[in-house]
């Protein structure tokens, strides 16, 4: 596979013409919070507002239409590069939301159903019983914690997670022990943000189809980096963020089974989402629209769109095999250091390009604001994932994370700006 052209990439990237503190070139090593952004993503937000700009999916004008067009074709397209269909693709404000939306859906399904009320057909897998279980892992994100710690304490259910091996990997070994017969979804990550660690999923799904419970990805760090296409996953859900593979801030996505969708209660309501309203009561549109009340995102639609062109003329085998290549280069650099330890797994194998470590006798922080001095930005704290720094026994990590505008010199950059650490704070 041909090698990307690193410095063709750059000069789409209009951030990278600027320098930072006093001067110094820009070493972007935080894509795993957010990724910088193309000039053609820019542009198509920007044409959007300038030539087609309305309220999508509302008024009969022709701005109307066009926006609305402009957004439906954004949604087939992005549907496409996961190998999904457009009907199945639901826009939220980020992949937090998305989350949230299936977290929310179980509680709306509870409560309706305690109170009998109506639910779409099949809601019943959504309906949670004390002491039935939600099951996530040690790794998580705390946008795939947090809902379903909220879930379990409004309804009796029982929050259950997978633990870590030392090696920053899902321990297997506990698998039959945490998916029960009582457990009704299992929600992972495909890669942790602080671990690198690339979930093998084929035995999630496995023991969670076995006792007949959902599964949702968090893939977030998984569809910027990787091929991800959904008929090949066997999971019911994914989430993940428009901005962090090179799209606008405030779109989100969240992927489901047409069948599942089609059972799930809404979770924000208002505008678009109907299907008739009376003064006493509504009845709900078909998704994806059950979901997107309110004006939806529409020049965020088109800027991720164009982001995914821009990501399929790479192709995201080239675009993972180019990590791959950084993130060994890395292991082995930082290998190099005397005092560094890498918080998840050493080598490259099942792993993305998110590399967290610690410096003997510094804080992370420190580390960071000496990378900072130097010109590289990277990303410091527990990551939102506290539960996994917990783990390990840190209080935080430095993180870099690599994408498609970095190159060896950017690694090496990284290595220098860890030795000058180390020689400003004498450790
Ligand atoms: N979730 C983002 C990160 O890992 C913000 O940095």
């Amino acid at each position: 596979m041909a090698p990307l052209d690193v410095t063709a990439i750059k000069r789409d990237f209009p951030i990278f013409n600027r320098t930072v503190r006093d001067g110094r070139r820009l070493v972007y090593l935080d894509s795993g919070a957010t990724s910088q952004k193309p000039v053609q993503v820019l542009d198509a937000e920007r044409e959007f507002y300038e030539k087609h700009n309305a309220a999508v999916h509302r008024g009969a004008h022709q701005l109307a239409e066009e926006a609305t067009d402009a957004f439906e074709h954004a949604r087939l397209n992005i549907a496409g590069f996961i190998g999904a269909k457009a009907d199945d693709l639901v826009f939220t404000k980020n992949a937090t939301e998305a989350i949230n939306l299936v977290a929310y859906s179980f509680l709306n399904a509870t409560l309706k159903f305690s109170r009998g009320k109506d639910l779409p057909d099949g809601a019943e897998r959504f309906v949670l019983a004390e002491g039935d279980e939600i099951v996530v892992s040690e790794m998580e994100h705390h946008a795939n914690l947090i809902p379903w710690q909220e879930l379990a304490d409004k309804t009796g259910a029982v929050l259950r997670w997978i633990g870590l091996t030392d090696d920053g990997r899902l321990d297997e070994s506990t698998y039959a022990n945490v998916i029960t017969n009582r457990t009704k979804i299992v929600s992972v990550t495909h890669q942790s943000n602080l671990l690198g660690s690339v979930t093998d999923l084929a035995p999630i799904v496995k023991a969670a189809r076995a006792v007949g419970a959902l599964v949702l990805l968090d893939a977030c760090q998984s569809v910027p980096h990787m091929p991800v296409d959904v008929s090949e996953l066997g999971v019911d859900f994914i989430a993940w963020s428009g901005h962090k593979m090179l799209g606008p801030l405030g779109i989100g996505c969240l992927w489901g089974k047409s069948e599942i969708l089609a059972a799930m209660p809404p979770f924000i309501t208002g505008g678009s989402m109907i299907e008739t309203v009376h003064m006493e009561s509504s009845t709900f549109a078909l998704p994806p629209k059950r979901f997107e009340a309110g004006v939806p995102m529409a020049a965020q639609a088109v800027g991720l769109s164009a982001a995914v062109d821009y990501l399929n003329r790479i192709g995201m085998a080239a675009v993972a095999a180019h990590e791959h290549d950084l993130t060994q280069a890395v292991l082995r650099e930082l290998a190099e250091i005397d005092g560094v330890r890498i918080i998840g797994p050493k080598d490259s194998t099942n792993r993305g390009s998110a590399i967290s470590f610690v410096l003997d006798g510094l804080h992370p922080h420190d580390v960071g604001q000496i990378l900072d001095e130097n010109g590289v930005a990277v990303r410091v704290g527990h990551h939102c994932a506290w539960p996994v720094c917990r783990r390990y026994s840190v209080p935080a990590t430095t993180r870099a994370t690599f994408y498609i505008y970095n190159d060896m010199e950017d690694v090496q950059a990284l290595a220098d700006g860890i030795r000058s650490a180390k020689k400003f704070f004498g450790v």
